[in-house]
């Protein structure tokens, strides 16, 4: 059937009749499975969309939070078809992420993409819809070559070296007006750069064989945050609409994958002489990877790595300009501790309360509010409910992140509430989970707290900030644009002088 011939009127018949019958089947499967558990509490669902049209707030994480106070902390809606259930306590959030991480911990991939390309998915981690062996395969080798202990430990310098890189970039630029999240961003990309492929991928200026880089992420990003037809109306499972896959395609396979094609090709033709100093690519050819399978792997650590980090060094400076009393603790450590103008990583443990500026900006602003969703491999129980197979499940930690009845004060930015705290981010504690937990949880967290705080510390070291035009850092717009990451949706401009 070739769906372009169809007029609205066709296609709206097709949705009537068909949730008619949707709808009269449901009955009577409820009326005879009486015995089966209820759905969790939810608002009352439109004939054709679900509860589409009652998510007022365009801040998905809002809406969520706002409807939680009415329908309670596990809820659920329908997205059409799709159903969704949100989790917005930390009680809830140990349930979905611990008690039933087995069946709870899979990812969505397009009703379409099994379909009609099987092969299109379970090529990297966020893409494999479930946690089996070939995720985990996926896990061990970045655990192995990039997030390990060892792994981090070995690539100390070239962390190092690109955050003096951006230092001396930023000592040229004194008094001027710059865009704190593009000269990040550069440095972020060329960690990983050089992590996985040996390359500074971009120069400050933006230049370099990545500098559609940005461009082609921020694409995915959006595509990544639209709901997919396919998922909601399942007749609909066999049509690309509206062309998503074909979009996905084209950005990962041409506009990404033409970014390191040719730095794989040299590495290939050179031959693959093994060392322990060798970049993630190399390890990859010498497993005996294809570029087919080697692009998607570094590709996802450029989705997953480069924004969630640029993002939360420009909310860590946004909330250290508008609490002058956290900045001057913070410039009171970092001077006191630290004699010289290169920060070393082996400085950081010095500095809980730089540490604690870290993980209160998580809290206030985490890259994933809602986590990256969950889809549930199977049909389960869940606090007395029945959450069916295929449904999509949301924790809200920006929700948990901010609850009074956890957090003193929740909406103010205090780092002191982590001095000497016990509290971490490694996924034990459901009432703060800024990367997660369980088996979904951010791989990334240990490299990412790394670069963020090795970056900030030597902002502090280097430079005094300052807002242009004497701007009252009151002033700053702290509104929120969330795709799939949570950015600042103004971006920062701050002007540097070298430190008194
Ligand atoms: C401050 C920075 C970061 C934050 C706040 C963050 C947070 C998160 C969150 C919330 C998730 C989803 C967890 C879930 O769905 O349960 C996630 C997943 C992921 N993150 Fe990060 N992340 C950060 C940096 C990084 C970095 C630097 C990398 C790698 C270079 C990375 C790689 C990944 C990957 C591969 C996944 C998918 C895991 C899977 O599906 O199994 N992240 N991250």
């Amino acid at each position: 059937m070739d769906l372009s011939t169809l007029t609205m009127k066709d296609m709206a018949t097709v949705f009537l009749v068909y949730w008619v019958i949707w709808f009269l089947f449901g009955i009577v499967i409820k009326r005879f499975s009486s015995k089966d558990l209820p759905l969790p509490p939810g608002p009352y669902p439109w004939p054709i969309f679900g509860n589409l049209f009652q998510i007022k707030n365009n801040l998905l994480h809002v809406s969520l939070a706002e409807m939680a106070q009415v329908h309670g902390p596990l809820m659920s809606l329908r997205l059409g078809q799709q159903i969704l259930i949100v989790g917005s306590t930390s009680n809830v959030a140990l349930e979905i992420l611990k008690t039933r991480d087995d069946v709870l911990s899979g990812r969505d991939v397009s009703r379409f993409i099994k379909g009609e390309q099987p092969n299109a998915h379970n090529k990297n981690l966020s893409f494999t819809s479930d946690c089996d062996d070939r995720w985990r395969l996926f896990r061990n080798i970045y655990r192995s070559e990039i997030f390990s202990n060892t792994a981090l430990e070995i690539r100390t310098n070239i962390r190092e070296s690109k955050v003096k890189d951006m230092m001396e970039y930023l000592g040229s630029k004194v008094d001027e007006v710059i865009a704190i999240r593009d000269v990040a961003f550069t440095t972020s990309v060329n960690v990983l750069g050089n992590v996985c492929l040996s390359i500074d991928l971009l120069d400050y200026e933006g230049n370099g064989i990545g500098d559609n880089l940005r461009e082609s992420l921020g694409k995915l990003d959006l595509l990544g945050s639209k709901p997919l037809l396919a998922n909601m109306y399942p007749i609909l499972g066999q049509w690309d609409i509206p062309g998503w896959y074909k979009q996905v395609m084209h950005i990962t396979e041409q506009e990404l994958g033409s970014i390191w094609k040719d730095s794989i090709q040299m590495k290939r033709d050179k031959g693959n002489v093994f060392s322990s100093l060798q970049d993630f690519a190399d390890t990859l050819i010498h497993k005996g990877f294809t570029n087919q399978q080697i692009n998607p792997l570094i590709q996802e650590l450029f989705a997953a790595g480069t924004e969630s980090t640029t993002l939360t060094i420009e909310w860590m400076i946004v909330e250290l300009l508008r609490n002058q009393e956290a900045m001057q603790k913070a410039k009171d450590e970092v001077r006191k501790h630290i004699n010289r103008k290169v920060v070393k990583e082996s400085d950081l443990v010095h500095l809980p309360f730089m540490e604690a500026c870290y993980k209160e900006t998580l809290r206030l602003h985490p890259s994933g509010p809602l986590l990256i969703p969950h889809k549930a491999i199977e049909a389960c129980e869940l606090m007395g409910y029945t959450i069916p197979k295929d449904s999509l499940i949301l924790v809200n930690i920006w929700a948990i992140n901010r609850d009074p009845n956890f957090w003193d004060d929740p909406l103010r930015f205090k780092p002191e509430r982590f001095v000497g705290s016990k509290l971490s981010y490694l996924g034990n504690d459901f009432d703060y989970l800024p990367f997660g937990s369980g088996r979904r949880m951010c791989p990334g967290l240990a490299l990412a707290s790394k670069i963020v705080l090795l970056t900030i510390v030597s902002l502090i070291q280097n430079f005094d900030w300052f807002l242009p035009n004497n701007m009252n850092p009151d002033d700053i717009n702290m509104d929120e644009e969330v795709h799939v990451a949570m950015h600042k949706k103004e971006r920062l401009l701050i002007s540097l002088k070298f430190r008194d």
